[in-house]
């Protein structure tokens, strides 16, 4: 596709909204145009025909796991595992892996509390949970890599940190496990739709993800990677109908566990959020992985060297490798970032603060004028 036709398709699948300047998707994300038509054809569908459309949806899940699986380098998507979130496929981890008395979970402190959260919830009392605080520029594989120990059975961490927009180096941290024998289980929901992951290069035991950030998509539909040494190793912690090679033989003695990512999935999957999902992947795909990333780069790019120039703080890593669809910086103190942040959301700029730091995320559909007029409006409050 020329860049020419790019810009078109991008123009056509995204309505801007005037004064409205949209710099937060690491929150939540529009839906593309099509996305939208196609559950706007699912709902009206289900209003008449519910049983004569159910092909389709089952045709739309079946496609749903097949892309994912293309996005994420596991190509015909039996290792994936439709979930309704991210938190739900890292507690499916914590709460269903056979724990050895001694084992220790390692994660940063700063991460996002469901990561938080699931290990110190879900895994049993004789497990540790280890939270390393990154020294300030510190790289978040090095901070990781530095706290290992003999007992970390498991590492925990995300692609991007959400408050400070910090990216993992994976290759480095992924060749460390590998190497130690640690599990290493990646929460992907601030970088997947945005920036690529590909689990054939760069190899891993599970990716964690919802679908309402940077992938562009519904809530309440996430996916959950499993290596197969991982999945085969998990006890179910829910069980249903639709986790064995049979679903549809009701009665009768119960068929056998299905033999990939659909032996998690307990009953009826989330219909809305897989016709969504689709549609959103199906768009990622056309643009292309490397045309998505170099636009949001360009985006981010900018930001950093204006707020740079600005003269503040900014909290990001510089380094192209350590940053991705997130820009975060303070204004001096938390009270200045807070009134900054309150006086752009006036003039129609939506962001957010988190951590302390007023953060910024703009993804392909953000226009390049705004990173610019979001610069000037900080130049003006200054
Ligand atoms: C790193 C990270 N993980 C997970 C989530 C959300 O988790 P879930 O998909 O379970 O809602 C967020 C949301 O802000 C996040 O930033």
């Amino acid at each position: 596709m020329t860049s020419q036709a790019q810009t078109q398709l991008i123009d056509q699948e995204f309505r801007q909204q005037p004064g409205i300047w949209y710099f937060n998707h690491a929150a939540i994300g529009p839906w593309p145009r099509r996305t939208v038509q196609r559950v706007t054809e699912l709902a009206q569908g289900s209003n008449t025909r519910i049983m004569a459309n159910w092909l389709d949806w089952y045709a739309a899940e079946q496609r749903l796991r097949q892309r994912l699986g293309e996005i994420l380098g596991a190509p015909d998507g039996s290792q994936i595992s439709l979930t309704k979130n991210t938190s739900e496929g890292l507690s499916r981890i914590a709460a269903g892996l056979a724990w050895r008395d001694g084992d220790r979970v390692l994660l940063l402190s700063e991460e996002f509390s469901s990561n938080q959260w699931c290990w110190d919830r879900c895994t049993p009392d004789f497990v540790a949970v280890d939270q390393v605080k990154r020294q300030p520029g510190q790289p978040v594989h090095e901070a990781l890599i530095e706290a290992a120990g003999p007992q970390t059975r498991l590492i925990a961490v995300s692609t991007v940190q959400y408050a400070s927009g910090a990216a993992l180096l994976l290759n480095e941290l992924s060749e460390y496990c590998s190497e130690r024998g640690i599990l290493l289980v990646i929460d992907a929901i601030q970088s997947l739709g945005a920036f690529p992951l590909n689990v054939a290069d760069c190899p891993v035991d599970a990716v964690a993800c919802g679908s309402h950030k940077w992938l562009l998509s519904a809530e309440g539909v996430g996916f959950l990677y499993l290596s197969e040494s991982l999945r085969q190793a998990l006890r179910p912690t829910q069980a249903g109908w639709r986790m064995v090679s049979e679903p549809f033989k009701f009665a009768g003695a119960l068929s056998e566990p299905a033999n990939d990512g659909r032996s998690l999935e307990a009953g009826t999957l989330n219909t809305v959020g897989i016709v969504a999902l689709e549609a959103s992947l199906s768009l990622y795909q056309e643009l292309g992985a490397d045309t998505v990333e170099r636009i949001i780069r360009g985006h981010t790019n900018r930001l950093l060297a204006g707020l740079t120039d600005l003269g503040l703080d900014v909290r990001t890593p510089a380094d192209p490798a350590q940053h991705a669809g997130i820009v975060a910086f303070s204004l001096g103190d938390e009270s200045a970032t807070r009134s900054a942040y309150s006086t752009l959301t006036e003039r129609g700029v939506c962001c957010a603060v988190r951590g302390g730091l007023l953060r910024l995320s703009p993804h392909y559909s953000t226009p390049a004028q705004h990173v610019d007029d979001v610069l000037n409006m900080l130049t003006e409050l200054l």
